[in-house]
């Protein structure tokens, strides 16, 4: 078989697996209380994939040439046979690399446990360490400090972590020198991310966004900085490093400066289907393809089926609104 790309010629390099759509926050840029309240209808068990399902899925995209895993969610964390799976994917799986993007919070229980069972990089969130405004962004459930305390715990457990902030204007733009203070004290890669329109829960509005521009002027007010040689095509954060201690620094700039060209991620719900960009309304059902043949072969076929139809290249069409069909939740696909 040549080499799999879809319609606009990019390949199938990085896979990134919910593992739940449930979370211990309400960020209202993500799942906003109003709307993920006590009567919101999550998944059921069964309708969420298995950890033999998830190896089964994870060993066709190896087929396929993917080296690289993301497990998000929701919170991924929250899942509760995640060691074990974690386990089958680094014994019985060929993926390269496993990495988890997590709020940060239930990383002191599980940090060392990730680390023993091959997880080799974290994101962690956090949009602010001022106490009254984090609780405000994460629904009131969270508090800096205990987010903190699991980037500690990654650290100790050896597990190379990097920062994850969204801006929003008149929300929390005064955080980025704070934020960038604090990852500059512990020494860690504290990256800048553009508020984007996912889902149909936020109520997004391009006035809320607090641009790269504005972002690159705010740390250029305290700190010198310079543009570093992305690591490789396709990849997600623009990277600077401060002048004075060479620390990576990045910007996320969906909005600003869609990176579609180069976009080489599938993503896959935690009920088993495949979305080919984070702003898609319909995936194809993997877990029914699994569930109805439980054949890797067929359904890797399935897989490059998808890819070779896909054409998404939503942040690049976007305009100034939003796009009224309806997008599936970041909650749902996990980022
Ligand atoms: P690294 O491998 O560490 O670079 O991870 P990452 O930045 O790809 O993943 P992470 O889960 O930390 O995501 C950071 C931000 O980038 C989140 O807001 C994601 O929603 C966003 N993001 C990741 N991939 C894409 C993408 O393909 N398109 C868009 N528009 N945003 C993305
Ligand atoms: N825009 C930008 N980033 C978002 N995230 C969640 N919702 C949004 C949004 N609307 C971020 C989270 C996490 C990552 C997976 O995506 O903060 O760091
Ligand atoms: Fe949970 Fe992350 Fe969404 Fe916040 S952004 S509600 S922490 S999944
Ligand atoms: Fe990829 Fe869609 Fe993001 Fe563009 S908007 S980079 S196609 S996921």
């Amino acid at each position: 078989m040549g080499k799999l790309t879809d319609r606009l010629g990019r390949g199938l390099r990085d896979l990134r697996i919910s593992l739940t759509d449930q979370c211990n926050f309400r960020c209202a840029y993500c799942m906003p209380k109003e709307i993920f309240g006590p009567d919101y209808q999550y998944l059921s068990s069964k309708e969420i994939l298995s950890n033999t399902e998830i190896v089964s899925i994870t060993k066709c995209f190896v087929e396929l040439g993917v080296q690289k895993l993301r497990l998000t969610g929701g919170e991924p964390l929250l899942r509760k046979d995640l060691i074990p799976l974690l386990h089958s994917l680094t014994n019985e799986t060929e993926i390269r690399e496993i990495s988890i993007t997590t709020n940060g919070v239930l990383l002191p229980r599980y940090a060392e446990a990730l680390k023993e069972n091959g997880v080799s990089r974290i994101n962690v969130s956090l949009d602010s360490l001022d106490e009254r405004r984090f609780s405000k962004i994460s629904g009131e459930r969270g508090k800096p400090q205990a987010v903190l305390a699991g980037i500690e715990s990654a650290i100790t457990a050896g597990i190379p972590t990097k920062a994850n902030m969204v801006v929003q204007r008149g929300v929390n733009e005064c955080d980025i020198i704070p934020m960038a203070e604090k990852f500059r004290m512990l020494k860690l890669p504290l990256r800048f991310i553009e508020y984007m329109d996912v889902g149909n829960s936020n109520q997004w509005n391009l006035s809320q966004v607090f641009s790269t521009k504005e972002i690159l002027d705010t740390i250029k007010s305290k700190y010198s900085i310079q543009p570093i040689e992305p690591n490789y095509r396709g990849e997600v954060a623009k990277r600077y490093r401060y002048l004075d201690t060479g620390l990576e620094i990045g910007i996320i700039s969906s909005i600003s400066k869609p990176f579609c060209g180069d976009c080489n991620r599938a993503r896959i719900s935690a009920d088993g289907k495949i979305f080919t960009c984070l702003f898609a309304s319909k995936g194809v059902d993997l877990k029914r393809i699994l569930r109805a043949s439980g054949d890797e072969g067929k359904l890797t076929e399935a897989i490059a089926n998808v890819w070779k139809r896909r054409t998404d290249r939503y942040s690049e069409e976007r305009a100034e609104t939003t796009k009224t069909e309806s997008k599936i939740e970041m909650s749902y696909i996990g980022g």
